[in-house]
């Protein structure tokens, strides 16, 4: 059985592009940047990720014919990672090529831990031919960040660090969200010190402050990161950071394959299950 979309539109700007624009211009007519996900995972056939392949260079053009601030962000599982490791690189290049012929950028999702190391060492290829239109995704809760974190600064690569969205087991990543915190703490200054531009991924306000504090203190400038939050939560918080000198950029995600990232909100924060229970009743 399918869900019908009004569930999911709380986190979700629309199934289709044309749907999604007004949602992209209304945030940047307030200064907020977009990161645009046509959603979708785990694709087993070579038709679906060729089609994928095609879908994602349309988009590229589309935001750059609608004038849109709007770079992409992807999951490589989409673009063929089940099928073969070589297929999904060149499906990335693909991407890629138009990336920097319309000089854009896509950022590469992180996805289960099974997926990590594959991620990383395709990143690594894709940044050294296509330099600063690549970005990667790190998650903080992983134990292995701490030695993944270190390499792709010292490359000084794009990167988005996040708490992490998936069930991972304890041996893998860390449970407790103090623990997690710190960890995002370190990363965060590993990342301030030694990438152009990082990207930080949270709504936790416990961590919006940390970041407000300690870059004040070392005397980071407000336009050498940027603070990026999800689509359909704490716009207000988003808004607010702009008009206090930040860069803010929300992650749009839009299609009809919601099912999968609609379920890991739920599952992140039961507050966000009421928020979906309230918007059934609103028109
Ligand atoms: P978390 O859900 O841990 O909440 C911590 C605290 O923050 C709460 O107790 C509350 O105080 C406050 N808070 C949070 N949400 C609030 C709200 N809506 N209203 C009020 N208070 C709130 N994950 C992944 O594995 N791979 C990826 O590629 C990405 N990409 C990504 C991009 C972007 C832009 C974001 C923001 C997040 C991701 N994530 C992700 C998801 C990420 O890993 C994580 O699961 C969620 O961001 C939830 O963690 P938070 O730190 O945001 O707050």
């Amino acid at each position: 059985m399918r869900l019908p979309f009004v569930f999911a539109k709380r986190f979700v700007a629309g199934e289709t592009f044309e749907a999604t624009v007004p949602k992209i211009k209304s945030l940047n007519e307030k200064g907020i940047s977009v990161t645009l996900d046509l959603l979708g995972e785990n694709v087993k056939k070579r038709t679906t990720a060729d089609e994928t392949v095609k879908e994602y260079i349309r988009l590229l053009n589309d935001i750059h014919s609608a004038g849109l601030k709007s770079t992409i962000s992807i999951k490589l599982t989409m673009l063929g990672m089940d099928i073969d490791d070589d297929y999904c690189r060149d499906n990335l290049y693909s991407l890629l090529e138009e990336a920097k012929r319309l000089d854009s950028f896509v950022r590469i999702d992180m996805e289960g831990s099974d997926y990590t190391q594959t991620t990383i060492d395709i990143f690594r290829d894709a940044f050294k031919k296509y330099g600063k239109h690549v970005g990667i995704v790190i998650q903080a809760y992983l134990h292995r960040t701490k030695d993944d974190i270190r390499d792709l600064a010292e490359l000084g690569a794009d990167v988005r660090l996040c708490k992490g969205a998936y069930k991972e087991p304890e041996r893998i990543a860390l449970q407790n969200m103090s623990a997690i915190r710190e960890a995002f703490k370190e990363y965060t200054k590993i990342l301030l010190e030694k990438t152009p531009y990082p990207r930080i991924a949270t709504h936790d306000d416990e961590l919006v402050e940390w970041v407000k504090e300690y870059t004040g203190e070392q005397k980071i400038g407000k336009a050498r990161f940027e603070f990026q939050m999800l689509y359909g939560l704490r716009e207000e918080t988003m808004e607010q950071l702009v008009k206090n000198g930040y860069n803010a950029r929300v992650y749009v995600p839009y299609g009809t394959m919601w099912f999968p990232y609609f379920k890991r909100r739920l599952m992140e924060r039961k507050e966000n299950i009421w928020f979906v229970v309230s918007t059934l009743f609103k028109k």
